[in-house]
C-alpha cells in the first residue's frame, strides 16, 4: 500500500446529450465484443468490493451494444468508441488475435484492474491507432512493453504501471520521442533501469508523471519540474536516482510531488512556498538537508505532507498551524525539538500522525484528544515525560497508539485504553509507566494484535491476555514476572503469535507437560536475563530469532535445535549448558548469527558448516572446545565474526581463513593455536580490522606481510560510522517488524578485558600478545595508520622501537612490554595525542624517557624495568640533562560518546514497519541502567 495518492485521472463520466437519431452499434462490433468476452472467466469480487462486473451486462448480440455498460459508441457512426472494463474482476490471457482488437475505433481503453494472468501486452494494439486513452494498470500483465505501442502517436494517456513489466534500455527515450502528446504518463513499477531523457522536459502538454519504483538512476533532468502544465510528479522509490529541487515560481500548478526514497538532496528551496495549489507532498526517505523552509506556511493546501527520514535541522513544530487540511504528517526522525507544538491543535483533520524518532520533550498534551480524527498517532523515542493524559479516551478512533521509549511515568488503568474500541496496536514499552489491570477486566470484545506492555511494572501475567487470541506481538520485557510460565500462558493467541518478548523478567522455566513451545507461527521469542533452570526449551519449527542468553540453562542441546530449519538467530550465551555439539546442528542451513559464548560445551567443534553457511557471526567463546579446527569453516564466505578465545582448541593458523572476504574480527585469544603466521597467497583478510591472537604459542617473525595487506587497518571504512550488525524482519499481518542485531565482542583496550556489546565498525586493533613471537617490530606496521590498540607484550622481540610507530595517530593504547626491546624511546612519540595507556615495561631500553604532551601523564609503571631509562617519570636523572620545563600536557580526554565502545549494553532493537515503513524500536533495552545512551545512538543509525 504504498501509494496513498492517486492520480486524479481523466475519469470518463457519460454526459453525452440524448441525441434522437443514433445509429445502432455495428453488427461485426457487437460480436467481437461478446467475443472478447468469452475469453474471460468473471472472478468473484471481495466481499466488499460491488458485486457487478459491467461486463455481465452484455447479454446477446441483438442488443444494441452501444447501451451496454462500458461501452461508448461515436454519435454518428455508431462505432464502439470508448470502453472501460476497469475493475472488472476478468480474469484470463489476452493475445493479439483477440477480436477487441477488431474494435478499431477505439479512442479509450480502460482494461485495468483485472487479471491478464501474466500476459504480454499484446502487439495487436496498434491496431487501436486512434486510441489517445489507454490504461491496462494492475492487472496481471508481464514482459516487456513492445515499442508496437510507440505507434499509438495519438495518446494522450497511458498507464501501465502496477504490472510485472520491463522497458528496454532505450524505451524511455523512445517514448519521450514519439508519444508527443502525452499528458499523463504513468509507468510505476515498470523496470527501466536506465536514466530519465531528458527530453521528458519536452512534452510540454504534460499533466502528470508517474515513474515510480522504476529502478530508474543517474541525475532527475530538473527542466522537468518547470514543465508549464505538469500537476503531478512521482518519482519516488527509485533509490538510485538523484537530484535536487529547484526553484518554484508562482504559476507552477503542481498539485502532487512525490520524491519519496530517492537519492535527492540539497535543500527545499523557499520558493516551495509558491506551490500554491501542492496537496500533497512527499520527501520521505530522501538526503534533504539545512532548514524546513518557514514558507511551508503557505502550503495550505496540503492534504498529505511527509517529511520523514531527511537530515533536516534541528527544527520546532510550530510552522505547522496553518495546514488545516492535512490528514496525514509524517515527520519522523526530522529532528525536531521542544515540546508537541500547540499550533498542532488546528489540524483538526488530522488521521495520522507519526511525530517519532525526534527530540520532543514535555508532557503529552491533554488537547490532543482534540482531533478526534485520528486513527494513527506514533510518538514514540522522543523525550516525552508525565502522565499518559486521561482525555486520551476521547480519541474514539484510534487504532494505533505508540508511546514506545519515552519517559513516561504515573500510573496508568489500563481500562482507560479499552474506551478506544478500534485500538488494535498499544505500545508502552520503554517507559516508566505503572500499568493498573483491573482484574476484573473484560476484553473479550477487544482484540489486539500488538500489545507492548514492556517495564509497565508488571508483577504477574495479565489475566485479560486469556481473551487474547488475535496477538501477534506481546512484548512483556523488563517487568518483574516471577515464576514458570504455565499452560494458560502458552495458550495465548496460540495461532496468531509471530514475536514473543518476555526477556529481562524472573521467569524459571516452562510447565513440564508442555513439551515443546505451542506458539505454532512465533518467529522471534526472547527469553534473555531470566532465570530459566531447565534444559534448554525448543520454539516451534517456525521460529527465525531464538535469544536465551543469560539465563541458568544446563544440559546438552537437545538434537531437536536440528529441526528448526528457519532458525537465523540463535543466541544461548551465558548458560551452563554442557555436553558435545550435535553433528545434526548442520541442518539448521539459514543460521546466521550463533552465538554460544560463556557455557560449558566441550570436544570438538563438530563440521557443521556446509557449502552455502550463511554464518556471519559464530562465538564460541569461553568453553571448553579441544582442537582442531573444523575445516568447513572456510565455507563460511559470508562471516565477520570469529571469535573462538577461550577455549582448548590445539591447531596451526587456520591460513584458509585468509579467503573468508568478509572477515572483520577474528579473536582466537588463549586456546593453543601454534605454529608460524604467513598470509596464503594475497587475499589475508581485506576487511579485517580486529585481531587478537593473544595468548597462544605461535612462534616466528611477527606477521608483516599481513601488516602489508591488511588494508582496512590503513583507512577508514568510507561508509562512516556504523555499528556491526545484523538486520532482521518478522512480517506480521500490518506490514514487518524490523530488528537490529549487534553483534558482541570480548577484548582488552586500555588494558582492560571487557565485554563490548556492540562494535564500531571504526574499531581497529591488533593483540599478538603472550605468545613465543621474535625478532624485530616490522616498520611496516607504521602503515596501519588507524589502529586505536597495538599490544605486542610478552613475547620476546628484539630490536628498537620503530620510528613509523609515529604515524598511528589513532593509537589509543600501546603496549610493548615484557620484551627483549633495546635502544631508546623515539622522541616523536610525543605526538601521538590520543594515547592514553603506553606500556614500554620490562625491556632492554635505554636513554631519556621523552618528555611532555602525552607523556607527561604517564606513570613508573610504563617504563619499570628497563635499566638504561632515564627521566621523568622515573626517579633517575638522565646525565647532562637540562631542567628543561616540559612542554604543556594536552591530555585528550577519553571521547565519550564518540568512543567506538559502549559498555555493558546488549541491545536487541526492533522497529515495526506500517505502510510508509515507520519504525517502532523494542526489544533488549536495559531501560533504566544505560536509556541515555542509547537514545542518542539509535536516532543516529536507524533506516528510515
Ligand atoms: C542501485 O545501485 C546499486 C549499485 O549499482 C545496485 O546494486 C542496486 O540494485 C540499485 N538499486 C536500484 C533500486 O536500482
Ligand atoms: C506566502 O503567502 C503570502 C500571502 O499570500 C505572500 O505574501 C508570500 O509572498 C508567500 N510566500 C511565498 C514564499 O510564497
Ligand atoms: C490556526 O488556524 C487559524 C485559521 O486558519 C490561523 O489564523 C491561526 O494562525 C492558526 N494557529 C496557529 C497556531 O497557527
Ligand atoms: C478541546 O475540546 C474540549 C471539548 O470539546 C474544549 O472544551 C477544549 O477547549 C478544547 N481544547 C482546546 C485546546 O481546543
Ligand atoms: C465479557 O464480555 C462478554 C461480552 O460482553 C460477555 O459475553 C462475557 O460473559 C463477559 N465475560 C465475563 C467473564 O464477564
Amino acid at each position: 500500500m504504498r501509494f496513498l495518492f492517486f492520480l486524479w485521472g481523466l475519469s470518463l463520466i457519460s454526459v453525452g446529450s440524448f441525441s434522437t437519431v443514433r445509429p445502432l452499434c455495428h453488427d461485426d462490433e457487437s460480436f467481437a465484443l461478446l467475443q472478447f468476452k468469452q475469453t474471460f472467466t468473471i472472478n468473484q469480487p471481495p466481499s466488499y468490493a460491488p458485486a457487478n462486473s459491467k461486463i455481465s451486462s452484455w447479454l446477446t448480440h441483438n442488443s444494441d451494444c452501444c447501451m451496454w455498460d462500458g461501452v461508448q459508441c461515436d454519435e454518428n457512426t455508431g462505432y464502439v468508441t470508448s470502453l472501460d472494463l476497469s475493475s472488472s474482476y476478468l480474469y484470463g490471457s489476452i493475445n493479439s488475435s483477440s477480436s477487441l482488437f477488431q474494435l478499431v475505433h477505439l479512442q479509450w481503453l480502460n482494461l485495468a484492474n483485472n487479471n491478464f494472468n501474466h500476459s504480454r501486452v499484446p502487439l495487436g494494439v496498434r491496431q487501436l491507432s486512434k486510441l489517445t486513452y489507454l490504461n491496462l494498470s494492475n492487472s496481471a500483465f508481464s514482459g516487456q512493453i513492445p515499442s508496437e505501442i510507440l505507434q499509438l502517436s495519438k495518446l494522450v494517456s497511458l498507464d501501465i504501471g502496477l504490472n510485472s513489466l520491463s522497458l528496454h534500455k532505450h524505451g524511455l527515450k523512445s517514448i519521450t520521442d514519439k508519444l508527443m502528446n502525452l499528458e499523463e504518463l504513468v509507468l510505476s513499477e515498470v523496470e527501466i533501469l536506465s536514466t530519465i531523457p531528458s527530453n521528458l522536459a519536452n512534452l510540454s502538454s504534460l499533466t502528470s508523471i508517474d515513474l515510480s519504483d522504476c529502478r530508474l538512476h543517474g541525475e532527475f533532468p530538473i527542466g522537468i519540474f518547470q514543465l508549464p502544465n505538469l500537476k503531478s510528479l512521482n518519482v519516488s522509490f527509485n533509490s538510485n536516482l538523484t537530484g535536487h529541487v529547484p526553484e518554484f515560481n508562482r504559476s507552477s500548478p503542481l498539485e502532487v510531488l512525490g520524491l519519496a526514497f530517492t537519492s535527492f538532496s540539497g535543500m527545499l528551496p523557499d520558493s516551495i512556498g509558491n506551490l500554491k495549489s501542492l496537496f500533497s507532498l512527499d520527501v520521505g526517505g530522501c538526503n534533504f538537508s539545512g532548514p524546513i523552509p518557514s514558507t511551508f506556511d503557505n502550503l495550505t493546501e496540503l492534504t498529505y505532507l511527509r517529511l520523514s527520514s531527511n537530515n533536516f535541522n534541528l527544527g520546532t513544530l510550530s510552522w505547522v498551524g496553518k495546514h488545516t487540511k492535512l490528514t496525514h504528517l509524517y515527520l519522523k526522525s526530522t529532528n525536531l525539538f521542544g515540546f508537541i507544538s500547540f499550533s498542532l491543535r488546528n489540524l483538526t483533520q488530522l488521521k495520522t500522525v507519526h511525530l517519532g524518532y525526534n527530540h520532543l520533550t514535555g508532557p503529552i498534551p491533554s488537547w490532543l484528544a482534540n482531533l478526534t480524527q485520528l486513527n494513527i498517532l506514533w510518538l514514540q523515542a522522543n523525550n516525552l515525560y508525565g502522565p499518559i493524559p486521561m482525555s486520551i479516551s476521547n480519541l474514539k478512533n484510534l487504532q494505533i497508539l505508540d508511546l514506545f521509549l519515552n519517559q513516561l511515568s504515573g500510573t496508568v488503568k489500563f481500562d482507560l485504553f479499552l474506551e478506544l474500541k478500534s485500538l488494535f496496536y498499544l505500545q508502552l514499552s520503554g517507559n516508566d509507566l505503572s500499568l493498573h489491570i483491573n482484574p476484573n477486566t473484560n476484553t473479550t470484545l477487544q482484540k489486539f494484535k500488538v500489545l507492548g506492555l514492556g517495564s509497565c511494572h508488571l508483577n504477574d501475567f495479565p489475566d485479560f491476555l486469556r481473551n487474547q487470541d488475535q496477538l501477534e506481538v506481546l512484548l512483556l520485557d523488563n517487568n518483574t514476572i516471577h515464576g514458570q510460565i504455565t499452560k494458560w500462558i502458552a495458550n495465548v493467541s496460540k495461532d496468531s503469535l509471530v514475536i514473543l518478548d518476555l526477556s529481562a523478567n524472573f521467569l524459571t522455566g516452562f510447565d513440564q507437560t508442555l513439551g515443546t513451545l505451542p506458539w505454532t507461527g512465533l518467529k522471534k521469542l526472547d527469553l534473555f536475563d531470566n532465570k530459566f533452570q531447565v534444559s534448554l526449551p525448543i520454539p516451534p519449527p517456525s521460529i527465525i530469532s531464538y535469544d536465551i542468553s543469560n539465563n541458568s540453562l544446563h544440559g546438552e542441546i537437545s538434537q531437536m535445535i536440528c529441526n528448526l530449519s528457519s532458525l537465523s538467530y540463535l543466541d544461548l550465551s551465558y548458560n551452563n549448558l554442557s555436553g558435545f555439539l550435535p553433528q545434526c546442528l548442520r541442518n539448521l542451513r539459514n543460521l546466521s548469527v550463533f552465538n554460544l559464548q560463556h557455557n560449558n560445551f566441550h570436544g570438538r567443534i563438530p563440521q557443521i558448516f556446509l557449502e552455502g553457511c550463511k554464518l556471519r557471526m559464530i562465538s564460541l567463546n569461553h568453553n571448553g572446545f579441544q582442537g582442531p579446527l573444523p575445516s568447513s569453516l572456510a565455507n563460511c564466505t559470508m562471516l565477520e565474526i570469529l571469535d573462538l578465545g577461550n577455549n582448548h582448541i590445539i591447531d596451526f593458523f587456520p591460513s584458509w581463513l585468509d579467503i573468508l572476504p568478509e572477515l572483520r574480527i577474528l579473536i582466537l585469544q588463549s586456546n593453543g593455536f601454534h605454529g608460524i603466521l604467513t598470509p596464503n597467497a594475497n587475499f589475508g583478510f581485506p576487511k579485517l580490522h580486529v585481531i587478537d591472537l593473544s595468548n597462544n604459542n605461535f612462534s616466528g617473525k611477527l606477521p608483516s606481510e599481513y601488516f602489508q595487506i591488511w588494508k582496512s587497518m590503513k583507512s577508514f571504512d568510507a561508509g562512516g560510522l556504523t555499528y556491526m550488525k545484523a538486520n532482521g524482519q518478522v512480517q506480521i499481518s500490518i506490514n514487518g517488524w524490523f530488528f537490529i542485531l549487534y553483534y558482541p565482542m570480548t577484548f582488552t583496550i586500555k588494558g582492560i578485558r571487557t565485554e563490548y556489546e556492540k562494535i564500531q565498525n571504526i574499531f581497529v586493533a591488533i593483540d599478538l600478545s603472550s605468545n613465543r613471537f621474535e625478532g624485530e617490530i616490522p616498520k611496516i606496521v607504521g602503515n596501519l595508520r588507524v589502529l586505536h590498540t597495538l599490544n605486542l607484550s610478552k613475547n620476546i622481540l628484539t630490536g628498537s622501537i620503530p620510528l613509523s610507530l609515529v604515524n598511528l595517530t589513532n593509537l589509543e593504547s600501546l603496549d610493548l612490554s615484557q620484551n627483549m626491546l633495546s635502544g631508546e624511546i623515539p622522541m616523536q612519540l610525543v605526538d601521538l595525542t590520543f594515547l592514553a595507556v603506553l606500556n614500554v615495561s620490562h625491556n632492554h631500553l635505554t636513554g631519556p624517557i621523552p618528555e611532555g604532551k602525552q607523556f607527561s601523564t604517564f606513570e613508573n609503571s610504563s617504563f619499570d624495568g628497563n635499566e638504561g631509562l632515564c627521566g621523568s617519570p622515573l626517579s633517575k636523572k638522565c646525565a647532562g640533562s637540562k631542567d628543561l620545563t616540559p612542554p604543556p600536557s594536552i591530555f585528550v580526554e577519553d571521547q565519550g560518546s564518540e568512543s567506538p565502545f559502549e559498555f555493558d549494553w546488549k541491545p536487541v532493537m526492533m522497529g515495526y514497519g506500517c505502510g510508509f515503513i515507520v519504525g517502532v524500536f523494542v526489544g533488549k533495552i536495559m531501560i533504566k541502567r544505560k536509556y541515555d545512551w542509547f537514545r542518542k545512538t539509535f536516532a543516529v543509525g536507524h533506516p528510515t
